[in-house]
């Protein structure tokens, strides 16, 4: 018998629910935990990844454990002799079905610190913990795997490919993942017609506008299924009308499809659709503002497609 919880330090109790390995089973001893001031009481289940253990808790008001979280991110970069604080202490949770904008003026620190919570650079100091994995401990290797499977991006630039088809572009991420062809096509031809693009399957970027190649890259961002995406100032290339369809199209994603998307923009106007902005300046959190009215309109819908 073995008590798992040993593995954890003190800070990690929040994912620490007391489990005891009897008969190759996993019983769970203990299950109210105190997550944020709440208590979690219901439907604990365990998943074992990159050799990682943990748990997740749900509570009545859905999951209450936070998808992303960040505690105390540093990012410093060596240019020549001098030292760039990038980061400079970021604490921040974020919860599975958040729609989060991260609001800042250029330089910020916006994109360091959508890279870091993806994985894509490492802390200088503290810890990002992804559905229960400290990916700043995770390799390379598995950390794209990671990647991969949980995680979809959004750019400015689009960054499709431009000798691929609109089909093409959005069937390679399963290509990657090794997915038969018929089943490549499938899933993307279903998702792109799903995003108005149906006519536009075999069009390559350049014989589309502005609008419809973000809605292929979003479409591509979708296809393996991610629980989150990363949006890097998505509308940034997009006359304002675009924005707005863009902008309500991720609404939409969040709210059916159940995804939480952390997006990053300089424009006060675009982080207006989030559920809740976080204020940047100079590498700081200088405040969290809840919309309350996009929140429940993010979750209100999606609850009443439930009933
Ligand atoms: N790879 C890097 N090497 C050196 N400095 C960097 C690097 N990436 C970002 N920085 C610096 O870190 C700060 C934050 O950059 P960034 O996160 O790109 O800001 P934002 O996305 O808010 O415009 C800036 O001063 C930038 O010059
Ligand atoms: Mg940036």
């Amino acid at each position: 018998m073995q008590l798992l919880t040993e593995r954890y330090s003190l800070t990690d109790r929040i994912f620490a629910i007391i489990l005891r390995l009897e008969k190759k089973r996993l019983t769970i001893v203990e299950k109210a935990y105190s997550i944020r001031g709440e208590m979690c009481t219901t439907d604990c289940h365990t998943l074992m990844r990159s050799g990682v253990f943990c748990v997740e808790i749900k509570g009545e008001g859905g999951s209450c454990l936070a998808l992303i979280e960040a505690k105390d991110v540093v990012k410093k970069y060596k240019v020549g002799s001098e030292i760039i604080t990038a980061l400079d202490g970021i604490s921040l949770s974020i919860e599975r079905g958040e729609f989060v904008a991260i609001l800042g003026t250029s330089g910020c620190g916006k994109s360091t610190l959508l890279n870091m919570l993806s994985g894509l650079e490492r802390p200088t100091k503290g810890d990002i913990i992804v559905n229960g994995v400290r990916i700043n401990k995770v390799s390379e290797k598995n950390m794209s795997r990671f990647r991969a499977k949980e995680m979809g991006f959004i750019f400015q630039q689009y960054n499709l490919i431009p000798s691929l088809t609109a089909l093409e572009n959005v069937m390679l991420p399963l290509t990657i993942q090794g997915i038969s062809k018929k089943n490549r096509i499938k899933r993307s031809r279903d998702i792109l017609i799903k995003l108005g693009l149906g006519k536009r399957l075999h069009n390559k970027p350049g014989q589309m506008s502005g609008g419809q190649q973000q809605r292929v890259s979003i479409a591509r961002s979708l296809v393996s299924n991610p629980k989150i995406i990363f949006a890097d100032e998505p509308t940034g290339n997009l006359d304002s009308k675009t924005t707005i369809e863009i902008l309500e199209f991720m609404q939409e994603i969040v709210r059916t499809e159940h995804k939480t998307l952390i997006m990053v923009s300089h424009d006060a106007e675009v982080a207006m659709y989030a559920g809740r902005i976080v204020h940047m300046l100079d590498g700081r959190i200088t405040g969290i503002e809840e919309r309350t009215e996009n929140i429940a309109k993010l979750n209100g819908a999606a609850e009443g497609e439930n009933a």
